[in-house]
């Protein structure tokens, strides 16, 4: 089969030749891949810089997720987290438990460049940990896919109040459901505002994480009140500094939620409301189609964190 391949780290992968996946259980089945997102986590997989990558090896296809139809016509919305045989191919070997069978009249690019997004907070909230209707949360690097899902996925789950924090004012003010926004970096409003905030969604660590958390500790309203901080990605570095005093002068709780510290069956548990919200139309990230033959120019292509690069055989 064809196949977007990785032979060098840091290289963009190249639509080559590559041998077909062979199902190895009865919970395996051949799909042809119809769309995969490329998400910052393909990129990292790409660059072997991801946490999974580690004993991966080269050469291999790419992508963590997408849509295909089966020999039946199903199509199945699947995670790849195979490290070898991602979703980037004309085929992929599917596990049914970790997949989803979609509507029929499910988009396959709308899918492909939404769910990874919408997920993300979903099962950081009600798996990792159980967020309560009322309770506050501050997301940083909300103008992202996952970060503008995020707002979204906690004022359906019943959020009060949803700090949006980013560093585009203008994306900023235009982004549905947030009830206050901050600026990266502005470490006064976001003190201010994040006062009686109880959860941050965190998709940046590094340095702005770092300042977001010493002055939110700095400004407790009651510093009794539990504050958990969900690390959830590292857009803008893979380490920060965390200050002893920070975790003893407050409740504060810091956690991960990310595949290993959930496994893969709570994940797939949570694949069938996602996809249907999405199919009803609840969350959209806008798709932005590149046919796979055309992946090493998707991959060149500049960052733009407004859609999402779907690579496509439709
Ligand atoms: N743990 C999980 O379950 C899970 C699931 C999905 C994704 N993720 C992770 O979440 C992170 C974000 O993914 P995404 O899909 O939202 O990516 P995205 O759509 O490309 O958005 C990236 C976000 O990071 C911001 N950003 C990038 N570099 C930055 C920097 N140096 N300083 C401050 N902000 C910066 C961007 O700001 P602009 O909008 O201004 O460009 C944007 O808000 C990634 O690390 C990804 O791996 C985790």
């Amino acid at each position: 089969m064809r196949a977007a391949v990785v032979t060098a780290y840091g290289a963009a992968p190249r639509y080559l030749e590559f041998p077909d996946p062979k199902p190895a259980g009865a919970h395996e089945i051949v799909v042809e891949v119809l769309a995969a997102g490329l998400h910052p986590r393909v990129r990292m997989q790409a660059g072997g810089s991801h946490y999974t990558s580690a004993g991966s090896g080269l050469p291999l296809v790419p992508g963590i997720d997408g849509v295909g139809r089966d020999a039946g016509g199903r199509l199945w919305y699947f995670m790849s987290l195979n490290g070898r045989y991602g979703s980037m191919a004309e085929r992929a070997v599917i596990d049914t438990r970790r997949s989803v069978v979609l509507p029929a009249h499910a988009d396959p690019l709308a899918i492909a460049a939404t769910l990874n997004c919408v997920i993300a907070s979903w099962l950081a909230l009600t798996q990792r940990i159980s967020m309560r209707p009322g309770q506050n949360v501050l997301v940083l690097g909300a103008t992202g896919g996952t970060g503008r899902m995020a707002v979204r996925v906690a004022r359906r789950l019943g959020a009060d109040q949803v700090v949006a924090v980013g560093r585009d004012p203008e994306r900023l003010a235009a982004l549905p459901g947030a009830t206050a926004t901050a600026v990266t970096g502005d470490v006064e409003t976001i003190a201010g505002i994040g006062a009686g905030i109880d959860i941050v969604l965190d998709f940046l660590w590094g340095e702005p994480a770092a300042e977001a958390m010493a002055a939110m500790v700095s400004n407790r309203a009651d510093p009794a009140r539990l504050l958990t901080w969900v690390n959830l990605g590292e857009m803008a570095g893979p380490r920060m500094t965390l200050p002893a005093g920070a975790l003893r002068s407050t409740r504060l709780q810091v956690l991960g939620s990310g595949q290993g510290s959930l496994t893969g069956v709570t994940m797939t548990a949570e694949i069938p409301a996602v996809a249907a919200a999405i199919v009803d139309g609840a969350y959209a990230v806008e798709p932005d189609p590149v046919p796979l033959h055309d992946v090493e120019r998707a991959w060149s292509l500049p960052a733009d964190s407004s859609k999402r690069i779907v690579l496509h055989r439709l």
